[in-house]
């Protein structure tokens, strides 16, 4: 009886504390799912405002074929208005276009003035195209981007050593669509997305995959099958993370090494020195220095848990949380033990 007596509060209090952890589990995991999530490319616009670019009424010469499905011609010999389907790949998406970084250009400032008439001379495809380094290379104005030292990190790359000439900085950097990201993009989760969806525009796409190789394309989800919750890693850290020789110096790293060599060991992120701060996390966490105070940095450096959109205030309430229930636990078994 006296037994019983005694012991019945340790037990409520245990059981209530439960319960209370279990709800602060709760609100912390729906508080930090959004981040997770892929978010849709929010920076398209529904339509874009042309007049904002001094180029694109010029542009519209090419875009009215170029910028959908379907173009309409004057067949010269027959004078009737011809309408045809557009190649799919030949079709350019004016929103994206205009938020990318060579936004402001004309399409014949990269591309010949001839194919202003049609049908284009069909010698204009053999023409060569400026590669990045033409116009960027020994450029004070984009010093800071340190084009020199991508193109030697791209050359030893295994794209660049298996297929030389034919992998140009372009196949990553799409002409009509590359914006950069992980230097200004503060979300996280969209930088990853962008990232991961250059390498998965051939590693998830045969007939792009094709066009340097006749070899069969590896089974992405196959060849990853020893990593557990492909999804969450996949959405959480970006391909180049493991596959690329991260350079301090750098802020995307170019140096894609062998298959051998790529990242496989879990302690590599999932510790306190975790590759991901001096790689994905770099900006972020230098940005967070400059915004926020060295306080938050140092608390982001010393999280035992990785991912830096994680709130501070949960961690510390979980742990709060995580002592409680160990002093209840201490507490009941003292009890237990003096009876
Ligand atoms: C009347 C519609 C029309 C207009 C206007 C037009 N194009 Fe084209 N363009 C096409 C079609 C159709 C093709 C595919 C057939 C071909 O290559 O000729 C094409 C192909 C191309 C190609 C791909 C050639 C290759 O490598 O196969 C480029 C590049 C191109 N156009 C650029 C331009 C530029 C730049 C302009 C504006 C100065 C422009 N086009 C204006 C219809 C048009
Ligand atoms: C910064 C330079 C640049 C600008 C600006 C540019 N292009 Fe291109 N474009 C390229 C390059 C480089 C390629 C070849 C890409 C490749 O080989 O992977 C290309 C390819 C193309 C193609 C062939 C299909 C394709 O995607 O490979 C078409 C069509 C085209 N451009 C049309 C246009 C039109 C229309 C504009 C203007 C709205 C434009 N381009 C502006 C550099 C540019
Ligand atoms: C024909 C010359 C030319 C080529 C080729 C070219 N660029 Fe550019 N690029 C420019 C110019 C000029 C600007 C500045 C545009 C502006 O200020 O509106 C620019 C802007 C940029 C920016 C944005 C800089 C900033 O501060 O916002 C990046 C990043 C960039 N280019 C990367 C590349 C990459 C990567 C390639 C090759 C895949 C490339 N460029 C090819 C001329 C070129
Ligand atoms: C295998 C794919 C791949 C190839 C090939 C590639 N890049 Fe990149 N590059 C990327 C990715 C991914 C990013 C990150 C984009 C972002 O988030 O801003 C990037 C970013 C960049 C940036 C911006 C870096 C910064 O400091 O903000 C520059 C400049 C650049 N690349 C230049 C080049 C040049 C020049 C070449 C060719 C010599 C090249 N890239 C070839 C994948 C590639
Ligand atoms: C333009 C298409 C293209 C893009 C974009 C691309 N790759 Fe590749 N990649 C290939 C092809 C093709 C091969 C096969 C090379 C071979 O064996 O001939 C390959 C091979 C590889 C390999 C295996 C190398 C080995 O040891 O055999 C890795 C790893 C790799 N790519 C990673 C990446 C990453 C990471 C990115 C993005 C930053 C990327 N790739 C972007 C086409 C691409
Ligand atoms: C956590 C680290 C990690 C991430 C993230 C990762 N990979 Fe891998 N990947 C590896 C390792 C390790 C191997 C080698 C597997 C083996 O040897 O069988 C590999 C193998 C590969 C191969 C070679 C397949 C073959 O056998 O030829 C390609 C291509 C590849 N990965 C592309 C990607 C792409 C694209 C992404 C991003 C969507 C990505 N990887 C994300 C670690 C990673
Ligand atoms: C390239 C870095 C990297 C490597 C290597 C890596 N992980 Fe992860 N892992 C992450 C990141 C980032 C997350 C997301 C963490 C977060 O939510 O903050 C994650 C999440 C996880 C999760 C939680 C998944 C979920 O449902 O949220 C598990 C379990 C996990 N990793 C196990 C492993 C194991 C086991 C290995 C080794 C076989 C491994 N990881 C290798 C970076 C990595």
């Amino acid at each position: 009886m006296i037994y019983k007596a005694n012991i019945r509060p340790a037990w409520v209090v245990l059981v209530l504390l439960m319960l209370f952890t279990l709800a602060f589990t709760l609100v912390k995991t729906s508080d930090t799912a959004p981040a997770k999530k892929i978010q849709p490319e929010e920076e398209k616009p529904s339509k874009v405002d042309l007049s904002k670019f001094k180029n694109a009424a010029e542009n519209e010469n090419c875009l009215k074929c170029h910028g959908q499905s379907k173009y309409t011609y004057v067949n010269p010999e027959s004078k009737k208005t011809v309408t045809k389907k557009m190649f799919a790949e030949l079709v350019m998406n004016r929103d994206v276009f205009y938020v990318s970084n060579h936004r402001e250009f004309k399409c014949t400032d990269c591309h010949s003035e001839d194919y202003v008439t049609f049908p284009h001379a069909g010698d204009l495809r053999m023409e060569a195209k400026a590669n990045c380094i033409d116009c960027h290379g020994g450029d004070e104005k984009y010093a800071k981007f340190k084009f020199e030292q991508i193109e030697t990190e791209f050359q030893a790359s295994v794209h660049s050593e298996k297929h030389s000439e034919d992998f140009t900085c372009w196949m990553c950097h799409n002409a009509h669509t590359y914006k950069i990201n992980a230097r200004t993009n503060e979300n996280l989760a969209t930088t990853i997305t962008y990232d991961n969806m250059i390498c998965l525009n051939c590693h998830g796409d045969l007939k792009n995959y094709q066009l340097l190789t006749t070899k069969a394309k590896p089974n992405l989800l196959q060849k990853h099958e020893w990593l557990p919750n492909q999804a969450a890693h996949f959405t959480n850290v970006r391909c180049i993370e493991c596959h690329a020789k991260n350079e301090d110096t750098l802020v995307v790293a170019h140096h894609v090494v062998m298959k051998s060599q790529a990242v496989r060991k879990c302690e590599s992120c999932h510790s306190k020195n975790s590759i991901l701060y001096a790689s994905l996390y770099k900006y972020q966490v230098s940005e967070n220095i400059q915004k926020e105070g060295v306080f938050r940095a140092l608390l982001l450096g010393d999280a035992t848990s990785i991912g830096p959109d994680k709130s501070n205030t949960l961690n510390i309430i979980s742990l709060v949380i995580f002592a409680m229930t160990i002093l209840v636990i201490i507490i009941h078994a003292a009890l237990r033990i003096k009876k």
